[in-house]
């Protein structure tokens, strides 16, 4: 694997390119304030923007290491911040990663995580020479199920029970999948 970190990635209607600390204030407004965002989702919605300053702050000092694969979404047409897409847990010796998204509400059902999460698997597989990503959703997250089902992530294995949702304490299994690079250049 040769590592290459979060270089600016385009698709047709998406830039994809590293955080910022000025990406606080419409992340914020966008997502990550949102409980319907995060209902499936290992972290709370923010209640006060200062939570979101110094996760970018820490995000923003991540984005220059090589090994860290985490972009934000924005819309070209308008230039909105819409969202978030990483391979976190980058491994050198396994060549392996694991995928984690979301976007804000207003953007959903638009195709637009599917075309951000083929370009993310393209420059992980093509250019940084990863070998499988890992993805994983909870069952009844059929929006999720069905982005990684589309970029050819196959289920693997069910954890039942596996985890609580945060705000409700429902407990829903959990699914496992993955992709591997023969797989996504066939
Ligand atoms: C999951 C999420 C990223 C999807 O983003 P998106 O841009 O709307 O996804 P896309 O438009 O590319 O694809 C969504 C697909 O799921 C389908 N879908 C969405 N909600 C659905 C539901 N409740 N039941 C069945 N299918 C559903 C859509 O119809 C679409 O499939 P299609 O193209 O075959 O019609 C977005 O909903 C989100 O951010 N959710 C909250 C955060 C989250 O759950 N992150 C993932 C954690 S594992």
């Amino acid at each position: 694997m040769q590592h290459k970190g979060t270089r600016t990635l385009e698709t047709r209607r998406l830039i994809l390119r590293r955080w910022q600390t000025g990406d606080a204030e419409a992340a914020f407004q966008n997502w990550m304030n949102d409980p319907e965002v995060t209902k499936y989702l290992t972290w709370k919605p923010h209640g006060d923007i200062a939570v979101t300053r110094l996760l970018l702050e820490a995000w923003a000092e991540e984005a220059e290491e090589e090994n860290c694969y985490h972009w934000a979404i924005v819309l070209k047409e308008t230039g909105e911040l819409i969202g978030d897409i990483s391979v976190m847990h980058a491994n050198d010796y396994q060549e392996t990663g694991s995928v984690g998204y979301c976007l804000g509400k207003r953007w959903w059902g638009r195709g637009y995580m599917t075309e951000a999460f083929r370009e993310v698997l393209r420059y992980c597989f093509e250019e940084v020479g990863f070998y499988r990503i890992n993805g994983s959703h909870a069952a009844v997250n059929l929006g999720s199920a069905r982005v990684m089902e589309k970029c050819g992530l196959v289920p693997e294995g069910v954890r039942r029970g596996a985890f609580r949702l945060l705000l409700t304490g429902e407990r829903v299994d959990i699914v496992e999948r993955g992709i591997l690079r023969e797989e996504f250049h066939r």
